[in-house]
């Protein structure tokens, strides 16, 4: 495992992270709590050393399972939690604003579930544009910071106009995106702009939700309590969250052609070269795909040391984006 400076925090973290969604045990289906440790465990024996979570993951069921890993684990690992949703799922509404006591009460909910006296990163969970663009949450995790109760914070976002009005405030130290093959305007959009003010680069929903592993064929059926299932057109939230926002059948029809680019192997699956391809590009911190099953862990780990893809290949991923995906893509970008 290879690890890259994480922005201004100067703390190094491993290229490869581990997503925790899937440990909430509500969107993917049911996972274990016995497994989801076991997931922890073996990509950290695989050198990751970087864990994004959330307070809704399960409403802190997530975060409850990393707590009982951290009492388990002798390695120092580095936990980023988010903010912001738990306000608006009580109505599903958001807030008018979020004041002291809720950003305090989300925090404190966080270190307990955690059991930790700081949370390294804390990012603001996909709020709406206008809040960002008030700049109000920012300075409430700049208190908390000042505090102790955080070390650093940045902004999980849905737009690349919504990261680049974070970045504009000196204190945000990371922006999360969607961020794959199918998802390249971050590549020019972004990117540069997160180089040149040192901010971390976290890149989410890194296989497209598992159809850039290349094992789904047109028609697949998700079970019912997967949100592949219900939100694949978008029903229930973000469009972007699933299938980065490309019609399910349209994706698996385009990863077909990716594959001819790749060329994956028996030594080198879909899957890594899928990340490689985010990895290709320094200015991400860390990739944070989620996994289901412990061989997904590790296998996504050894992504850091498969070797880059050519130029040529990078050139023809981003034809193929041209004419092939960007039409397809749905919401926010
Ligand atoms: N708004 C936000 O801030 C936000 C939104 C989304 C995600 N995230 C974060 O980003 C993380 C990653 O995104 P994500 O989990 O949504 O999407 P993802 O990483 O693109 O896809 C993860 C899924 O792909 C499948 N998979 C993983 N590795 C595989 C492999 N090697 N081979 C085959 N299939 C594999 C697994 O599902 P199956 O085995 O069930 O197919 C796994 O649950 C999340 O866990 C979460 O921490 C944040």
């Amino acid at each position: 495992m290879k690890y890259r400076t994480f922005g201004k925090t100067g703390v190094k973290i491993s290229e490869v992270g581990l997503g925790t969604w899937q440990f909430g045990g509500v969107d993917w289906g049911d996972i274990q709590e016995k497994d989801a440790l076991d997931i922890l465990h073996k990509s950290v024996e695989s050198g990751v050393n970087f864990i994004d979570t959330a307070d809704v993951y399960g409403m802190g069921r997530s975060e409850k399972i990393i707590g009982k890993f951290l009492k388990e684990t002798k390695e120092n690992i580095y936990v980023a939690t988010k903010l912001g949703r738990r306000e608006r799922t009580s109505n599903n509404t958001w807030p008018a604003k979020y004041t002291v006591d809720m950003v305090k009460r989300d925090i404190e909910d966080s270190l307990r579930n955690l059991g930790v006296d700081s949370l390294f990163l804390e990012q603001w969970h996909c709020i709406p544009t206008e809040m960002l663009k008030s700049g109000e949450a920012f300075e409430l995790l700049e208190t908390f910071k000042k505090k102790g109760l955080i070390q650093h914070w940045g902004c999980s976002v849905e737009s690349i106009e919504e990261g680049l009005i974070c970045m504009e405030h000196p204190g945000c130290e990371s922006i999360q995106v969607i961020y794959n093959i199918f998802r390249q305007k971050v590549t020019t959009d972004l990117l540069p702009v997160a180089k040149k003010k040192n901010v971390g680069v976290l890149a989410r929903v890194p296989l497209a939700s598992g159809l850039l592993s290349g094992k789904f064929k047109k028609g697949y059926k998700f079970p019912e309590k997967d949100h592949r299932n219900y939100n694949a057109d978008g029903a229930a939230f973000n469009v972007g969250e699933t299938f980065a926002g490309i019609p399910f059948d349209r994706g698996v029809e385009i990863v077909e052609k990716i594959k001819e680019i790749l060329k994956p192997s028996e030594e080198i699956t879909m899957a890594q070269l899928a990340l490689r391809w985010i990895l290709d590009h320094d200015e991400v911190s860390s990739v944070i795909p989620g996994a289901t099953k412990i061989e997904q862990a590790i296998s996504n780990a050894k992504a850091s040391s498969i070797p880059s893809l050519s130029k040529q290949v990078h050139i023809q991923i981003e034809q193929l984006y041209k004419t092939e995906i960007e039409p397809y893509i749905r919401g926010k970008y």
